[in-house]
């Protein structure tokens, strides 16, 4: 029997409105898990008109008694978690007895932060636009098999050897961010001692724990960050993060098999966005682009950064289907869009005058593809806040079946506003 969890993974290049999909769903969960990224993520959720952006706590935590689980695939910054936690046990949530994060997440240090900024400026003009949250290099220590894990934190000699092994192996950054404490291992090593304490009553077998909600029966959320096309390996390399964001790194980000996960459900704005640089096939300029991240509010939650903006490519949201397995779809900001006249859809795109609807596997040939957009009449009235599929405009169900015909997957929750309300579950 396929267990009643459920995988939600973000689309596109993140953004996708994860945070608030989640919230929506945790009610009806008994515990959600994140399996990949780090404090990368920025992850809103907005409940009686008060924001909140997470990211590394998993997002069904505004929910009383809702067991979190933070997997070995995250890059867990000890310091940036232990602030959320803070600031958020400020607002009344408290995590005690309900957050669990796994001995073998790697750690994100304060030199993997300064390395992010230092590999950025050797790139140069290729750089990637990082959120210089250390993501890279964590994750790069840890395929090098040289990164620091949870359980370093409990076992001394181990530690210090480790330390010793990472500062000399980032002695290049140091030396050129000038920034003397960065090499004091006693420093690191105390700061290191006090996280230790303060995560021992967090620190388990996340894996394990998992594989017990679900064989009870129990509901787990599956918790992606990013987009399947920021994955290291699916997406618009080398433009990505450093992390599996597609279903193949729930498994190894949390270490259960694929017979825990029920339905997975892919989430795609109802147009595009991309913060940072890289190919954006369908990306639009000047008036019209305002107008959208305007309305849209598209300015990265964690950095503030202007998102780009660019109409739904079915190309792309065809390719992260099919490599994910993506049951059933969420549309998440069809309310963005209400105040167009007309819309446009890329359908495929133009590669050196031949047309295709495959992405080119080559970084080059993408950056190079154009467009082939198809117009849509817009809807012209507000959907903001409905709940009701037939409450929508004839255009706006119209543009939604557009979707779920062309991808050949259900639509089954629309969202039209950022809070808990204004969500959709259309009945089949
Ligand atoms: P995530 O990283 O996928 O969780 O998405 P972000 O939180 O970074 O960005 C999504 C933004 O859109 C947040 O500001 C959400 O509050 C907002 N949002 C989510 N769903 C909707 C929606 O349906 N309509 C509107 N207008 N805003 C939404
Ligand atoms: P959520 O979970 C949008 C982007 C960065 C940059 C690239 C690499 O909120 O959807 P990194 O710091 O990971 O090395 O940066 O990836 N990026 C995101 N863009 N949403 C995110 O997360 C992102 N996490 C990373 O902007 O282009
Ligand atoms: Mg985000």
């Amino acid at each position: 029997m396929r267990p009643n969890s459920i995988a939600v993974l973000g689309l596109q290049w993140g953004d996708e409105g994860k945070g608030k999909v989640i919230d929506y769903l945790s009610e009806r969960c008994d515990a959600v898990a994140r399996f990949s990224g780090g404090a990368n993520a920025g992850h809103t959720i907005v409940v009686d008109g008060q924001k909140y952006i997470l990211k590394l706590l998993p997002s069904g935590v505004l929910h009383e008694g809702k067991i979190c689980l933070i997997g070995s695939g995250v890059a867990l910054d000890p310091w940036i978690l232990k602030t959320e936690i803070e600031e958020l046990a400020e607002r009344g949530i408290t995590v005690d007895g309900r957050l669990f994060i796994d001995f073998a997440a790697h750690l994100v240090l304060p030199l993997h932060k300064v390395a992010d900024g230092y590999q950025e400026s050797l790139r140069g003009k290729g750089a990637l636009d990082t959120t210089k949250r250390g993501i890279g290099p964590s994750y790069a220590d840890r395929v090098s098999r040289v990164g620091l894990r949870m359980a370093d934190l409990y076992n001394g000699t181990r530690l210090e050897e480790k330390i010793d092994y990472v500062l000399s192996r980032h002695e290049e950054c140091i030396n050129k961010a000038g920034d003397e404490s960065l090499r004091d291992r006693e420093q690191l090593k105390n700061m290191l001692d006090e996280l230790a304490s303060q995560y021992e009553p967090f620190v388990a077998d996340v894996a394990a724990r998992v594989m017990e909600l679900i064989s009870s029966r129990k509901k787990v959320l599956f918790e992606g960050a990013q987009g399947m096309l920021l994955d290291v390996d699916l997406g618009t390399y080398p433009y990505v993060t450093s992390s599996h964001t597609t279903i193949g790194g729930l498994f190894t980000g949390l270490g259960i098999p694929p017979d825990c996960v029920g339905e997975i459900i892919g989430i795609t704005k109802a147009y595009m966005t991309r913060v940072g640089h890289g190919p954006f096939v369908s990306e639009i300029e000047g008036k019209q682009a305002d107008e959208l991240r305007e309305s849209g509010g598209e300015y990265g939650s964690v950095t503030g950064r202007p998102r780009r903006v660019g109409w739904l490519d079915m190309v792309a949201l065809k390719r992260a289907i099919k490599a994910n397995g993506i049951d059933k779809l969420a549309v998440t900001k069809l309310d963005v869009l209400d105040g167009f006249d007309e819309l446009f859809i890329c359908e495929s795109y133009e590669l050196e005058g031949n047309k295709t609807d495959v992405i080119p596997p080559n970084h080059p040939d993408f950056a190079n593809a154009r467009p082939v957009l198809t117009k849509i009449a817009g809807w012209g009235k507000p959907t903001v806040g409905i709940n009701k599929f037939d409450k929508l405009p004839k255009n706006a169900r119209r543009y939604i079946d557009y979707i779920s015909v062309k991808t050949d997957v259900p639509v089954w929750l629309i969202s039209t506003g950022s809070s808990r309300e204004s969500t959709i579950i259309v009945e089949n």
